[in-house]
């Protein structure tokens, strides 16, 4: 096991990682499960989900809950939260890591594919987020009498950015209209989820080697690692450590409202 944490850093808690079939969300998956949590693994594909369960198990790890969902429908997210809840009686917090981008320059982009992208950043991460709140952690707040929760019960929201919200990237104007709509959406989630005890953040990564790392051309990738301070991509695994950090409370416990830069120095604020 590979574990950057105490073991049981979240023995009985139970998180959502939403596109965890590959890349970055399936290495915050094994990871969050390897240190004790109840991972529900949300992506399209329920095969793949299964598959992915079943290594995870493989590693000395709990099983996580398989839950195939397409992140931009309404009506399958709230599905998913209902089942999780329904199943483990209780959810600590979200990892929105869902992506998917559809590069082309202006001129040439697609409506279609803008809203497409932009669907299953915005959308999907909204969604999640709201669907939580409303199954769960507000009615929480109603029966504590309106009254702020202060158990000290880890909750949270982490969401998925990307240094090129801030730097801007050529071909990608959805995307990075996306990442910028997260950041600010991850700020007033902060605001409005004090009141449920929830610390809500997000990651803007640079480079990380996952397949959709792999659509971009060779030369793009080598040009990406020079840009770099560090010279080099990012593993997956290194991210998701970087997410078990924030969703730490003995690590990251008195931070909420902010975005991580974990972009090896590609960009600096
Ligand atoms: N890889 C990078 O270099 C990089 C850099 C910055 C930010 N990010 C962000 O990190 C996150 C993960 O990226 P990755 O590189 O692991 O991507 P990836 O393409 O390897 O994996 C994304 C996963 O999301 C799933 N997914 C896509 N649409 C979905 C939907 N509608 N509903 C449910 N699941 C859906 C896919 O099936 C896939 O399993 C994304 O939000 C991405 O924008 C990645």
């Amino acid at each position: 096991m590979y574990a950057v944490l105490r073991e049981d850093a979240f023995l009985g808690e139970t998180h959502i990682v939403t596109g965890s079939g590959q890349g970055i969300g399936l290495a915050v998956a094994t990871l969050l499960s390897q240190h004790g949590a109840q991972v529900a693994m949300v992506d399209l594909d329920a095969n793949r989900l299964k598959e992915a369960a079943i290594e995870i198990k493989g590693q000395n790890a709990a099983a996580p809950l398989v839950v195939p969902a397409d992140v931009s429908q309404e009506d399958d997210v709230q599905k998913a939260v209902a089942q999780v809840l329904e199943e483990t009686g209780c959810i600590n917090g979200v990892v929105n890591v869902a992506g998917v981008t559809r590069d082309a320059r202006i001129a040439k982009k697609s409506f279609d594919d803008f809203k497409f992208v932009m669907a299953v950043h915005v959308h999907g991460t909204f969604l999640f987020t709201r669907e939580i709140a409303a199954q769960h952690w507000h009615p929480m707040f109603k029966a504590n009498d309106n009254q702020p929760l202060r158990d000290e019960v880890n909750r949270f929201v982490v969401n998925f950015s990307s240094v090129s919200a801030r730097s801007g990237n050529i071909g990608q104007i959805d995307y990075t209209a996306a990442k910028g709509a997260i950041e600010s959406m991850t700020k007033t989630t902060a605001l409005e989820f004090a009141g449920y005890g929830v610390r809500a953040n997000a990651v803007a990564p640079g480079p990380v080697r996952t397949p959709m790392l792999a659509q971009v051309p060779e030369q793009g990738v080598a040009a990406m690692e020079k840009r770099t301070l560090l010279g080099r991509l990012c593993e997956p695994e290194q991210m998701a450590a970087t997410v078990a950090g924030i969703i730490d409370p003995r690590v990251s416990g008195f931070t909420t409202g902010q975005v991580f830069a974990a972009n090896g120095g590609m960009y600096l604020d």
